[in-house]
């Protein structure tokens, strides 16, 4: 079976890890139709393109998204990510973002359910009086039932299937009393339909000490979306690097394709040095194949990045592809 698959290789290391993680799905005996789609910072410099709505369009019919990263020093902070990243994710309500880390040698393995089209980075809010000396810029952020309970739905349902069947609720109930109050109502009434799922409360500023400290307690996290992006940086720097974090922006409904990426950004200062590790690249393509019903492919590619998890700091990026095809 073929699956049609949008790549958007984006901008500095972009291209270069998605061209192995590619190259190992090949190897893997998967069979993709790619089309590319050149987007991202360097494409708005040449010509303002961000994402049309007719592209938005197109990319609704592909099976799945793979995406490398997007962003430029030169463009402004914002322009892209909103106008790029933000807008397929919330267009294609791909309300969903799993991360797993797993490091045996620190003793992680845990998966962050980050809710990905609300909170903070909804876009509500905006300035007063901008560039006065009154000036003020509010940035709300949005929580819905909805939004909340169907994301706290899939931690469940995932922690379910999980040997240790454990789901911690991490947000900042303390402070965050309205917001905070909305998230905790829904896990503990999910929760009830879930009774061999055991389960924990952590505020957030405890979960960044717990999780470099005791990250074993950690099986799924359930969090927000500014939140789940704050701590999957960390927990990314305490499992191996960022160079091995990987993610996947599902739509669990399948109403729309979903988007595969690594958790890195287009890192531009090494971009063309062929030192990036496309481990993390390679990895989220196994998610993609994972969520495209291939978990056979999915697991000989994790495999085998375990295998060259040793060699890949000095090697070239190519050549970290090369051996993971090699070996899967
Ligand atoms: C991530 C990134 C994005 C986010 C940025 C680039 C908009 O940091 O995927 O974690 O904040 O979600
Ligand atoms: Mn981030």
């Amino acid at each position: 079976m073929t699956h049609s698959v949008a790549v958007i290789g984006g901008d500095g290391i972009g291209p270069e890890v998605v061209a192995e993680a590619l190259k190992v799905v090949a190897a893997s005996g998967v069979d993709l139709d790619t089309t590319h789609y050149d987007l991202g910072g360097a494409r708005y410099l040449r010509d303002g393109t961000i994402l049309p709505d007719e592209v938005l369009d197109e990319l609704r019919d592909f099976d799945a998204i793979l995406l490398g990263a997007v962003g430029t020093p030169e463009v402004p902070p914002g322009v892209i990510e909103r106008g790029l990243l933000l807008k397929m994710r919330f267009a294609l309500d791909q309300y969903v973002n799993l991360r797993p880390f797993l490091h045996e040698p620190a003793g992680v393995d845990l998966v962050v359910v980050r809710e990905n089209t609300e909170g903070a980075y909804a876009g509500e809010g905006g300035f007063l009086r901008k560039g006065t000396p009154h000036e003020v810029a509010t940035q709300g952020s949005v929580n819905t039932r909805m939004g909340v309970e169907r994301c706290v739905r899939f931690a469940f349902d995932l922690a379910s299937g999980r040997p240790a069947r454990h789901l911690t609720l991490v947000h900042k109930t303390n402070v965050l009393t309205f917001a905070g109050d909305l998230w905790q109502r829904t896990f503990d009434e999910v929760g009830v339909d879930h009774p061999e799922v055991a389960t924990a409360y952590d505020h957030v500023d405890a979960a960044c000490i717990h999780l470099v400290a005791d990250p074993g307690r950690y099986d799924v996290i359930v969090t927000d979306n500014l939140f789940g992006d704050i701590l999957t940086d960390l927990a990314g720097a305490v499992s191996g690097g960022i160079g091995v974090a990987a993610s996947a922006n599902l739509n669990p409904d399948r109403t729309a394709p979903s988007m595969f990426e690594p958790v890195h950004g287009s890192a531009p200062d090494i971009a063309g040095t062929a030192t990036a590790n496309p481990v993390a690249a390679i990895l989220s393509a196994a998610m993609m194949l994972d969520f495209l019903g291939e978990a056979d492919a999915a697991a000989r590619i994790r495999t085998a990045c375990t295998k060259v998890a040793d060699a890949s700091r000095s090697v070239s990026t190519s050549d970290i592809g090369d051996r993971v095809a090699e070996l899967v």
